[in-house]
């Protein structure tokens, strides 16, 4: 039977060049979903002066995750708009990007803001694909243009408790319950202990990620235990039990991203279910 699946990011080997850096590829889902640890140096990407990197828009969701460094999008409400809206991303930036969401690169020469080096969480849902859009170029079809929704979690997001486990602190990130997505930060304090009836769990079809973003604690995986720290990926797919340790999971404390997808590796019209315990699980 398939287990949860945890990978230490920093013993990874770079695998694919991407936004003009390096990526090392997380998860290859069907459809051309993927996730992936991307890191891109001062000035490489995403310059909207260059020829096929201004204004453009994708037609899937995608997320992001800013892990440390920074960087600038601009955000645009129509292809007519020419200057569009600085953002700035920087570590704890969370973004949901809808498809057919208007956005470029860096902006002009002389702009204040200019790339910053990087390292990034990047999950497109479809395969990667550059549609651009402009005042020259308005596509007909597209009938609306759907803003970006940005948390700066790290500067105006106040933990609060997490009403589904007990002693766990949370930033909600995102929640589409039309689209079934849900992404949190979440946070437990050294010494904490999940509580009995949600020490293990599984979901019957929601696929959930989780990245480690500091501390750690102690998990289980087929009958191991198992530490993951900052850089770990974690990987649930539906069925899977994620358990942690029995006693006090986590020493130093642990916050960590989560990310949650309804059903499938894309935005799919289901409700995320809640996590059942593990003994409900069938075999
Ligand atoms: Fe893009």
């Amino acid at each position: 039977m398939e287990s949860m699946k945890l990978t230490d990011v920093n013993a990874m080997g770079w695998t694919a060049e991407m936004f003009g850096g390096r990526a090392k590829r997380l998860f290859d889902g069907p459809d051309g979903s993927h996730l992936d640890y991307v890191y891109f140096e001062a000035n490489a990407a995403w310059d909207r002066t260059d020829p096929g990197k201004g204004p453009h828009y994708h037609t899937y969701h995608e997320w992001a995750y800013c892990l440390s460094g920074h960087f600038v999008i601009y955000e645009f409400v129509h292809p007519r708009q020419v200057e569009g809206e600085l953002v700035h991303f920087r570590e704890g930036t969370f973004m949901s990007r809808p498809a057919y969401s208007l956005h470029a690169g860096q902006g002009h020469p002389r702009a204040a803001f200019r790339q910053g080096p990087c390292v990034l969480l990047n999950y497109e849902e479809g395969p990667s694909e550059v549609l651009l859009a402009g005042p020259d170029n308005v596509p007909p079809d597209v009938v609306d243009w759907p803003d970006n929704f940005i948390r700066q979690s790290a500067t105006s997001l106040e933990w609060e408790a997490d009403p589904d486990l007990d002693g766990v602190s949370m930033k909600w990130l995102r929640e589409d319950p039309i689209g079934g997505f849900r992404a949190k930060l979440r946070y437990v304090p050294g010494g904490w202990e999940a509580p009995q009836d949600k020490r293990a769990g599984f979901h019957g079809r929601a696929l959930r990620f989780a990245y480690v973003l500091a501390g750690g604690m102690a998990l289980v995986v087929d009958g191991e235990r198992r530490e993951v720290r900052a850089d770990w990926f974690i990987e649930q797919p539906p069925g899977t039990v994620w358990a942690w340790d029995r006693g006090a999971a986590s020493g130093t404390g642990c916050m960590w991203l989560e990310v949650t997808y309804a059903s499938g590796c894309a935005l799919s019209g289901e409700k995320v279910e809640d996590p059942q315990p593990a003994g409900a699980r069938a075999g």
